[in-house]
């Protein structure tokens, strides 16, 4: 039998959006309990590896319109209008509020809140804690919510199911890692927050805790997926590990370059109108900031020319800081040295790092409207695992962070406001899903022997069909070969047995489920891909080179209607509110100031 507890609001994820989203709740209704149900303890949530900054205008030179425009630009004009201007108008407000709680921001030397130049964006505009903001930020948020009494965690509880009644989402069911034991966390509305879905690449920036749980459970409890097809590739992942070397190593001046020592980026459109071949021009290193869909489509170019270095981590280029000196490195982009040196074994100050693309970030996610609700009654999201959309066909660096923030709370006061609303809840009939829940799960893998399946070789041809097929180029074929490689293995899952058997801390167990979660969003990816037969952003078809607005300014929607080899894909229209499809341009106009583009 399952144990249940019962509170007002119950949110499945600890990291960024889960914190801000308690926070909301706490202080939206004092007397309101709220359950934070999450897999790890908080502070070991992917937030905390987030290293470059959030983006918030806050300097005289920006503007609103201007975050707006290139939001919606760098999103190739997937991104829902309604919800980019949204979050830039509340941006501000969210990060200074994380300052009161206690965010170290980094300073000018005036001592207004210093801000760096980023991917995509014209101006900068990225707020920043040295180089490990996502630390900074999310340890600000945990211990925020450690002075509200009616916070309740539930750390090292994982989810394996949403608890549905009538239509209405009340809780999910989770296992005590410690104990093995299934409890029934019931609540009359749930809001989950837990990231995104990297790790069903082989090759990724996102933590092993990144296996699209969320998503997963929302998309067996018939929410849609939205925009799973874009993918964002960062251009400078660590060869070997998949470690970010931050963005904000570009921002502060640093160079890309090919094996000829070739700053390969201006010998390709990436949509900036200035001529970035003249070495006079102030902006003149804003190429290596172009948007990251981009300067990763670069790389598989230069690879192609025979132009990138054969390593045991395969091709990469260098990324060369060294023009910025011990003093700018150590100051600005500290973590960026350390990593370097302690997994490349080298030192950016004196030698240039090995890079190449790495996947960091899932761009679609569960559909919600802009106050986080989902299509399921009582049901709300926020963070990676969800879209709103803010991020489109390409997110720009900086954005999710704060994005985190705003819907975060935006999704924390839906769902107290909604629990206000439906206080009764079934107790009963959840209690008896927990507890076939908890059925399921010990027939399935704890009792369960004599399969012929093992995880590890489920999970690399999981790999290694995302990657051949559904990677930063894709087309017909490789889409089809990987659908059809992924509904073997999902008919070959069911054939999984595990060695162990026992209940206390069963990482295998929790493996089993995680892959359970990736094989539906690797289908919910590569299907979706594989109907979208444009190219426009992250997501660039090889057969249909251009984007197609009359038939593709559309959300694709994914559904799993109960059959486990293929997903149903639909659509519904971008909202456009005040910018009508253009080409996309950055770096116009740039903002950078004299200091941040001299190098
Ligand atoms: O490069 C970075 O620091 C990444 C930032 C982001 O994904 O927003």
């Amino acid at each position: 039998m399952s144990n249940s507890v019962i509170h007002d609001v119950v949110i499945v994820g600890g990291g960024g959006a889960g914190l801000r989203a308690a926070i909301a709740i706490a202080e939206h209704n004092p007397q309101f309990s709220v359950a934070m149900v999450s897999k790890v303890y908080p502070m070991r949530s992917h937030t905390v590896a987030a290293e470059g900054g959030a983006a918030a205008v806050i300097k005289p030179n920006d503007s609103l319109e201007d975050h707006i425009y290139d939001t919606i630009s760098g999103s190739d004009w997937l991104a829902d209008q309604d919800a980019v201007e949204l979050f830039v108008n509340e941006a501000p407000r969210e990060m200074l509020q994380l300052e009161h709680w206690g965010c170290p921001w980094s300073r000018d030397p005036d001592g207004s809140v210093a801000v760096r130049p980023f991917g995509g964006m014209k101006i900068e505009r990225t707020w920043f804690a040295a180089d490990k903001t996502g630390f900074h930020m999310l340890h600000s948020l945990f211990q925020t919510t450690l002075k509200y009494k009616n916070i309740t965690r539930y750390d090292e509880h994982f989810a394996t199911k949403l608890l549905i009644d009538e239509g209405r989402c009340c809780g999910t069911a989770a296992i005590e890692l410690r104990t093995g034991q299934m409890h029934a966390v019931l609540g009359k509305s749930v809001i989950i927050c837990t990231g995104g879905a990297g790790r069903v690449f082989p090759f990724t920036t996102n933590g092993a805790i990144k296996n699209g749980d969320g998503m997963s459970m929302a998309y067996r409890a018939g929410v849609a997926l939205k925009d799973m097809e874009f993918i964002q590739y960062h251009p400078t992942g660590l060869p070997g590990t998949g470690i970010l070397i931050t963005e904000a190593s570009r921002g502060e001046g640093g160079i890309l370059v090919n094996k000829h020592g070739d700053r390969y980026l201006k010998d390709y459109d990436l949509g900036n109108p200035l001529d970035v071949n003249d070495p006079s021009h102030p902006q003149k290193r804003t190429m290596e900031l172009g948007p990251r869909d981009k300067l990763s489509q670069c790389f598989i170019h230069e690879m192609e020319k025979g132009n990138t270095i054969e390593t045991k981590y395969g091709h990469v280029v260098y990324l060369d800081l060294r023009h910025l000196g011990k003093k700018k490195i150590d100051k600005k982009i500290p973590f960026v040295r350390e990593l370097s040196t302690n997994y490349a074994g080298v030192d950016p100050v004196h030698e240039p790092i090995p890079v190449r693309p790495v996947v960091h970030y899932v761009m679609g996610g569960i559909d919600t409207d802009i106050e986080g609700a989902t299509s399921i009654s009582g049901l709300f999201a926020a963070g990676e695992c969800a879209c709103v959309s803010l991020n489109g066909a390409n997110r720009l660096g900086s954005n999710s962070l704060t994005e985190l923030l705003v819907f975060g709370a935006r999704a924390g006061h839906g769902a107290a406001r909604y629990a206000t609303d439906n206080p009764e809840v079934n107790v009963n009939t959840l209690e008896k899903q927990a507890d076939d829940e908890q059925k399921r799960i010990s027939r399935d893998y704890i009792n369960k022997t004599g399969g012929t399946e093992r995880i590890v070789t489920i999970r690399n041809e999981m790999h290694e069909a995302m990657e051949g097929g559904a990677g930063i180029y894709r087309d017909e074929k490789s889409l089809t070969a990987t659908c059809n490689k992924l509904a073997e293995l999902r008919e070959r899952f069911k054939k999984l047995s595990l060695d162990d058997h026992t209940l206390s801390f069963n990482t295998e167990l929790t493996a089993a489920i995680e892959l359970d979660y990736m094989i539906d969003v690797a289908q919910a990816i590569a299907h979706s891909a594989l109907a979208r037969t444009e190219s426009r952003g992250s997501h660039q078809r090889l057969d249909y080179t251009g984007r197609d607005d009359e038939k593709f300014l559309n959300h694709s929607m994914t559904y799993h209607d109960g059959d486990d080899a293929k997903p149903r894909i639909d659509y519904k229209p971008v909202t456009i509110t005040k910018w009508p499809p253009a080409k996309r341009t950055y770096g116009a106009d740039s903002g950078l100031s004299k200091e941040n583009s001299a190098q």
